[in-house]
């Protein structure tokens, strides 16, 4: 029997959280390529419809990662998101999923060392719960970019699709 890998996406503020997954890649430092990325101009652009559609899709956790509290370029981007992650743990574990599959981590663009650390663990933490229950059988994550004319498609630690 193969070991399951879970499929996990991270939404990433363009300023800092990218900025360390980028940094972690050019260091090129090791964590798994479970962890697909897709960049956003701002965590406070995430919505709790967004999460809950990864997980319709297929992936087994979510990470929304930002700037520092306080650092955030759009001043309160990341404070919502926190918010709206809390509301959307509390949501998932309504559904019967669990809570630990959705994380907020708050990153500048110099820590790509936690970047990786963070894909580590959160990467063995889905392991250890197995395959989101919703989860549809021969369900592909499919990552689309929400900015239309970049190549934010390029990958750091997975394959990011369009
Ligand atoms: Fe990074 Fe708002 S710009 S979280």
């Amino acid at each position: 029997m193969t070991e399951f890998e879970p499929r996990i996406l991270a939404l990433c503020c363009h300023y800092c959280a990218y900025g360390a997954a980028d940094l972690a890649g050019s260091m090129r430092t090791q964590y798994p390529p479970n962890v697909r990325i897709l960049r956003l101009p701002c965590t406070g652009k995430v919505d709790i419809a967004h999460i809950m559609r990864a997980f319709e899709q297929g992936a087994d956790g979510v990470i929304v990662a930002g700037c520092l509290e306080g650092g955030c370029h759009f001043q309160e981007g990341n404070l919502r998101a926190k918010r709206r992650v809390g509301l959307a743990k509390r949501i998932l574990e309504e559904s019967g999923l669990e809570r630990e599959r959705l994380e907020m981590f708050n990153l500048s663009s110099a820590m790509g060392q936690t970047f990786a650390e963070i894909a580590r663990d959160v990467t063995e933490r889905i392991r250890a719960l197995g395959p989101s229950p919703v989860r549809v059988a021969g369900c592909e994550l499919r990552v689309v970019s929400w900015e239309a004319s970049d190549d934010s498609s390029e990958t750091k630690g997975g394959e990011t699709e369009r």
